[in-house]
């Protein structure tokens, strides 16, 4: 387990629930986000990954537990109240207007302006240069500022995302599963700049299904089964092999293929699936150890 007490977290939850209605989302989770760092949240599907983000965002609330954010208690009520606090959110499905160009999408919702009261206009010229500069600073050479968005790769437009957050201030910046659509090299990309955001300082909650990625840009891990938190681990108290492993769900699969066993008996096909899950679960119990 990780020793939480050295300093204040940015972002601190402490035995946190979360119901919808009956079913039970989340149950004890307990996470840090800290400056510089990268926190990790794997689980399969239906673990509890966005719930948990979106108590953190201030889409949800939590119904029991502790929330603070540099160790001051908190219950947002809005993602806007989360964002004055620097906690930004970079969703999966971005919110983009694809055929406007880069620099206003980069801008949108925060447009600068000059010229005072009714005079005032959009200031495209900053707009367009500081779009330009903040990719520039973040390792991005875009061509043209002024190409739709909707032109960008998936992994450029993550990247987009990233910068944005960045050069609006934020210090937490949440990613929800931003490699999951993307290919071996894309994601890649995208990978470096997370790893930027965190030598810029800020602390990145990064959701993902795969430990591949997590492991090599991640400080902590955070592993949810079902709502529950399996496993909590600084990366020198977890190897890539525990965490994938641990993500595979060895002893699952071993359950599932006996289950197999037991009611395919007759059937050969599925004794075929039952012995491979066999294998691969004695494999992923290798690798365990
Ligand atoms: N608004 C909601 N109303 C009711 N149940 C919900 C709601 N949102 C999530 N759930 C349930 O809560 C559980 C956790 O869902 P959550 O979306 O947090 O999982 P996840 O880890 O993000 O999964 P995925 O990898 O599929 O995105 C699931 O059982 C889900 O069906
Ligand atoms: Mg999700």
């Amino acid at each position: 387990m990780i020793d939480t007490t050295a300093t204040t977290p940015l972002v601190r939850l402490t035995d946190c629930d979360k119901h919808y209605g009956n079913i039970v989302a989340l149950k004890d989770v307990s996470l840090d986000a800290s400056a510089g760092e990268i926190t990790c949240v794997l689980g399969d599907n239906g673990a509890g990954k966005s719930t948990l983000i979106k108590i953190i965002a201030g889409v949800h609330q939590h119904d029991a537990g502790r929330y603070e954010v540099e160790g001051r208690s908190v219950r947002f009520k809005s993602p806007r109240e989360a964002l004055e606090r620097g906690i930004a959110t970079v969703y999966q499905d971005l919110a983009v207007v694809p055929l406007m160009p880069v620099w206003r999408n980069f801008f949108l919702g925060s447009e600068a302006r000059k010229g005072v009261g009714p005079f005032s206009r959009l200031d495209i010229g900053f707009m367009r240069r500081t779009t330009k500069t903040e990719l520039l600073n973040m390792g991005i050479d875009l061509r043209d500022v002024d190409q739709p968005i909707g032109t960008l790769s998936g992994g450029e437009r993550q990247c987009v995302a990233i910068a944005r957050a960045v050069y609006f201030g934020a210090k937490v910046l949440i990613l929800d599963e931003p490699t999951a659509a993307l290919g071996v090299k894309q994601a890649g990309v995208v990978l470096h700049y997370i790893v930027q955001a965190r030598e810029r300082g800020l602390g990145v909650i990064f959701i993902t299904h795969n430990p591949h990625h997590a492991y090599p840009v991640g400080d902590r891990f955070l592993l949810l089964n079902r709502g529950r938190s399996i496993a909590y681990h600084a990366k020198n108290e977890i190897s890539r092999e525990e965490l994938t492993g641990l993500m595979a769900g060895g002893a699952e699969l071993e359950q599932l293929s006996h289950e197999l066993e037991r009611a395919g008996t007759a059937d050969a096909q599925l004794q075929h699936v039952a012995e491979e899950l066999e294998r691969e679960a004695a494999q992923v119990e290798k690798e365990r150890k």
